[in-house]
């Protein structure tokens, strides 16, 4: 009996814990709908640019409406001033283009911008930390595919960002560029291309980068290989199973 108690308060107090960290998943966004945000010019005068700025990122749901798929295109990035950091922010950018307007990383959940991401629990990450979560821009160009679960395309969700902005940084956080996310509809029917921005193979992230210091820490996951979502539920899993475990060893133990 005295096991079954003490059973159910650690059952208990592993759930409040993963209850009370973290970011939630995103459920219901609607598979139908792209947002994308493009910049086609620096803001920041001081900018030295090897050619005509261009950044865009691209947001849709999977067919499940669980998380968000991104597509992260940057080229003619300055060759000084790296590693260039990306976030989804808080507020949308106004006419004047003023990324400074742009507030802070969108963080509906107080993650907070001060403790570095770490990419290996990417729910205890600002959900606008996509830089953090998948890596910071080591190359120009560059592009990047993930799946991530915290951000939402559904309106009123609090980790809503389709009409926000994302803020392209230097590495010293200084501002290069900005651009607020428009809503695109697709088709209803599966189409094999939308127009636009097609995925180009050229410019994929190494994790081996130049020397030097690595804001993102070790490049411990491939940040090009989007994550599937059964992999990333797993550090929640892990901590519901001790429980679980547990009454495994009771029922052995008590020969329940
Ligand atoms: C940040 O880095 C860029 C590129 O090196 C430089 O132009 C800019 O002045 C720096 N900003 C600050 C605040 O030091
Ligand atoms: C951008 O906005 C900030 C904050 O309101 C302001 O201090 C700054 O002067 C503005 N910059 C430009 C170029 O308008």
């Amino acid at each position: 009996m005295h096991g079954k108690a003490t059973l159910a308060l650690l059952s208990a107090a592993a759930i409040g814990q993963v209850a009370a960290e973290g970011a939630p998943e995103t459920s219901g966004n609607p598979p139908n709908v792209v947002y994308k945000a493009t910049v086609d010019k620096a803001w920041f005068p001081g900018a030295v640019l090897p050619g005509p700025l261009k950044a865009s990122i691209s947001a849709k749901a999977p067919s499940d409406g669980e998380g968000v798929k991104f597509n992260v295109h940057f080229e003619n990035l300055p060759e000084e001033g790296g590693p260039f950091t990306y976030h989804l922010h808080r507020k949308a950018v106004p006419a004047d283009g003023n990324c400074t307007e742009a507030s802070t990383h969108l963080d509906p959940y107080g993650a907070g911008a001060e403790i570095k991401c770490d990419r290996s629990a990417p729910e205890t990450c600002e959900v606008g930390d996509l830089s953090g979560k998948y890596g910071a821009i080591e190359s120009s160009p560059y592009h990047a595919s993930y799946h991530d679960l915290y951000a939402a395309t559904k309106e009123g969700d609090e980790a809503f960002f389709g009409d926000l902005s994302f803020v392209l940084h230097y590495a010293n956080s200084t501002r290069l560029a900005c651009a607020n996310f428009v809503k695109e509809e697709v088709a209803p029917h599966p189409t094999d291309c939308h127009p636009g921005n097609t995925p180009v193979p050229t410019g994929t992230p190494t994790p081996t980068g130049p020397p030097g210091s690595d804001p993102t820490g070790p490049p411990d996951s491939d940040p090009t290989a989007p994550v599937p979502p059964p992999e990333a539920g797993a550090a929640q899993m892990s901590v519901l199973s001790i429980p679980a475990m547990l009454l495994g060893a009771a029922a052995v133990a008590f020969g329940l």
